[in-house]
């Protein structure tokens, strides 16, 4: 009763009054069981991912794509404050509209779920979870637009240059295409690159992420690699980026 209640709300209410509905739901109700595995499972896939980072001393920035709700950038924070994970100077950023998925580009990008506008989160609200959660506010910069111009290679204003991980959860197959494009030339050999949907497709399309992946990592760019590393959640899964030249005669292997 509940699920066709919420199907019915999802499809009739804009998305930033479902949302709204949803968290407060949620607040009266308790925390539900699926939300608290997938919490603790994206916990222990970035405990384990900055444990390897930093035994491995691969140094850089946190920059997250898609960080509206703010789930994942608090999990960062929170693992960065209790653990010595330091190594080099860390920053972190979060990019996202800030006004919720853009529209479809084509058929790839449509999914029953991914909706315009679904997700939205305003800026200030952001800035108030992230205060609320004890980040310092110059701990982290926020990028506020749609990706195809805040990811410009002629884009205005500061960028990571050296990231160390990269966390994908922009859902769609344009959205996480501009994100490669903005990666590809901030690679650096064991970096790495998670994505939060890899696992998502509709009965028509095949995974956005995945699909963006697999054409960044094509036999254009022969000089970068992807290593499987930790799949997390139901729908989550992240890779480790090596150099070619430091792994001769090997290939992508899992597409
Ligand atoms: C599922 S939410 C992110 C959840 C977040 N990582 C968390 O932990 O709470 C997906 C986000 O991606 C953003 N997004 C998707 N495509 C985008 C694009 N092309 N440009 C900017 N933001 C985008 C949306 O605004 C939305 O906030």
């Amino acid at each position: 009763m509940m699920r066709s209640l919420k199907s019915v709300a999802r499809e009739r209410l804009p998305a930033p009054i479902f949302n709204m509905l949803q968290s407060a739901y949620h607040r009266v109700t308790g925390p539900n069981e699926h939300y608290v595995h997938e919490y603790g499972d994206r916990y222990e896939f970035m405990r384990k991912a900055f444990t390897t980072l930093s035994y491995n001393r691969i140094e850089g920035d946190y920059a997250e794509f898609g960080c509206c709700g703010g789930v994942t950038f608090r999990i960062v924070h929170r693992l960065m404050a209790k653990y010595p994970y330091g190594v080099g100077p860390f920053h972190m950023w979060a990019f996202d509209s800030f006004e919720g998925l853009p529209p479809a580009e084509s058929a790839i990008d449509e999914h029953p779920i991914w909706q315009e506008g679904n997700f939205a989160m305003a800026e200030e609200d952001f800035h108030k979870k992230c205060k609320a959660a004890g980040i310092p506010r110059n701990a982290y910069t926020t990028v506020k637009g749609f990706y195809d111009k805040t990811l410009a290679p002629a884009a205005e204003g500061p960028r990571p240059m050296k990231i160390r991980l990269a966390y994908v959860d922009c859902d769609m197959y344009s959205s996480t295409s501009a994100v490669m494009k903005f990666l590809m030339p901030r690679l650096q050999h064991g970096m790495i690159l998670a994505f939060d949907d890899y696992y998502c497709w509709s009965s028509e399309v095949p995974s956005g992420e995945r699909m963006a992946l697999a054409e960044a990592f094509g036999p254009e760019n022969p000089d970068w690699r992807l290593l499987p590393y930790v799949q997390f959640g139901w729908a989550g899964m992240s890779f480790v980026v090596e150099s070619a030249k430091a792994v001769n005669g090997s290939h992508n292997a899992h597409w």
